[in-house]
């Protein structure tokens, strides 16, 4: 077992947004938005959201490897929501998503933002939780009446001084073996 390095941060080449978009459409659209249902929705590569200044579309990368990803947008009112966060399901379980999570935080107090919100899809709720969200209403929260509109208050005194990319050293983690 050696260390390994992780880091969250924009995608920056052509394979890492191929990597971000494979990630997101599997593991967020296939399993929440599937088509035929009511709550189908088309993944689009292409959205302007990801492009918006005010965004962070952002890849989580392992020893180099791309294994999860999430946005974090600024929002009016110091605050930012975290969306479309995904780990890859061979690197689930390690403690990487949570990982994903805190880096995020950092970003968003980076962005100036107070308060961190998001739409949990329920069989996540706790997995926020446990992060330090709770559940709560705030405005621009997902319409889908299936999500519950969480947000957790981030430290204070950080806002400006912190920089997009964030780094750190995660010792023993390995893929599942499918
Ligand atoms: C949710 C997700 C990002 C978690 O990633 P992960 O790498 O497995 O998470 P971690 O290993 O960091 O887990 C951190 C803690 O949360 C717990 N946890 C993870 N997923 C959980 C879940 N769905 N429900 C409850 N607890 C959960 C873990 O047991 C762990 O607890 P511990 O600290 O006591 O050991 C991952 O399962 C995923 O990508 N899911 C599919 C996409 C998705 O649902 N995204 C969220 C949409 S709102």
């Amino acid at each position: 077992m050696h260390p390994r390095l992780t880091a969250l941060r924009p995608a920056r080449s052509r394979k890492e947004w191929d990597r971000l978009h494979a990630i997101r459409r599997s593991e967020i659209f296939d399993r929440y938005h599937p088509p035929a249902t009511e709550w189908w929705v088309r993944y689009d590569p292409d959205h302007p959201d990801d492009r918006d200044p005010r965004h962070r579309a952002l890849v989580q990368l392992l020893d180099g490897e791309v294994v999860g990803t999430c946005r974090v947008d600024a929002l009016p009112g110091d605050r930012a929501a975290l969306r479309l966060v995904a780990v890859d399901p061979r690197w689930r379980g390690q403690g990487l998503g949570a990982e994903l999570v805190e880096a995020a935080e950092e970003v968003a107090l980076g962005l100036g933002a107070e308060q961190l919100c998001l739409n949990a899809q329920p069989s996540v709720t706790e997995f926020y939780a446990r992060l330090g969200f709770a559940p709560r209403a705030w405005a621009g929260s997902s319409r889908c009446r299936r999500s519950v509109p969480m947000a957790k208050p981030l430290r204070l005194g950080l806002a400006g001084g912190v920089p997009v990319a964030w780094v750190s050293a995660s010792a023993g983690l390995s893929p599942k073996v499918a």
